[in-house]
């Protein structure tokens, strides 16, 4: 194996025996509740890898751990090597770029008190890696290869579809130059023509743009359009995971055959 072929198979992101439970107020029977079991799953750079389950079933934790959201109870998230825990004490505002999500509900994402412009200058002002009188030249190249047009730059986001809102919520995730895009139920809002439109738009920054999604959904039918791998989620465990077609055509767990059979794919 050469060198090229090494960094290849390297996983650019690892979880490695991750739990996570959450603690209720002691004046509720129940005092803690396991919502991660020793979740092991690896990710290669330029991946797309989907998380499937039901509704509870751990995906968002998931996401909000990698986000440094959460903090696992137990076991260890690896980003590029490093320890997830020394990254978001000594790199964080290096990881935030690295690290970028996107949502189910993108108006909620968008301040609605910000026009659009405003709302794109901002990573940029972050990052502060460009010039000032490049900005807008900048917003616009990014603007134009999502397909949006540049007279939204003046409207508020209650002024936009949800199909276009969620496009700008891909800009401004992209404005910080990502190696992670973790998507979180990004579609489940949308009418399935648009649904179908992001999910090809996503698909095409994974190849072009070497970009590793990670995606939440509960939508089985969404897999082949989006996923290289997928997990399978059950309450709080990660039961089955491998490539779309081998877990579509020879699911093992029961589970997943039920999840198949149930589900517009079949
Ligand atoms: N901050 C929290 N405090 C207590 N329980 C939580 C918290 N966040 C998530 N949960 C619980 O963890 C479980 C998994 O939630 P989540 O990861 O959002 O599932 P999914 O995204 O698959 O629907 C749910 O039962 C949810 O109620
Ligand atoms: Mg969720």
């Amino acid at each position: 194996m050469d060198s090229r072929d090494a960094q290849k198979n390297k996983a650019e992101l690892s979880f490695h025996d991750v739990c996570i439970n959450f603690n209720f107020p002691a004046f509720l029977r129940k005092k803690t509740k396991a919502v991660l079991h020793n979740i092991n799953f690896s990710i290669k750079a330029g991946e797309s890898f989907a998380f499937i389950g039901e509704s509870g079933a751990g995906k968002s934790t998931i996401g909000k751990i990698i986000l440094g959201l959460y903090k696992p109870g137990a076991g260890k998230v690896i980003y590029q090597g490093l320890s997830l825990d020394s990254i978001l004490t000594t790199k964080l505002s290096w990881y935030r770029g690295q690290c970028q999500s996107i949502f189910q509900d993108p108006k909620a994402s968008l301040s609605p008190k910000m026009k659009i412009k405003e709302l794109l200058t901002e990573p940029l002002i972050l990052m502060k890696s460009a010039a000032k009188a490049d900005y807008d030249e900048i917003i616009r190249i990014q603007l134009e290869k999502l397909g949006l047009k540049p007279v939204l730059l003046q409207r508020y986001p209650h002024q936009l579809s949800g199909g276009e809102a969620q496009r700008i919520c891909i800009v401004r995730a992209l404005l910080r130059n990502p190696k992670i895009l973790i998507c979180d139920e990004p579609t489940s809002g949308l009418d399935i023509s648009t649904e179908f439109e992001i999910i090809r738009l996503l698909k095409s920054l994974q190849v072009n743009n070497r970009l590793t999604l990670l995606f939440m959904t509960h939508n089985i039918y969404l897999l082949p359009h989006i996923a290289d791998n997928v997990g399978i989620m059950y309450k709080g465990e990660l039961i089955e995971t491998g490539p779309v077609a081998k877990i579509l055509n020879y699911p093992k767990h029961v589970y997943t055959q039920k999840l198949i059979q149930s589900s517009r794919y079949n």
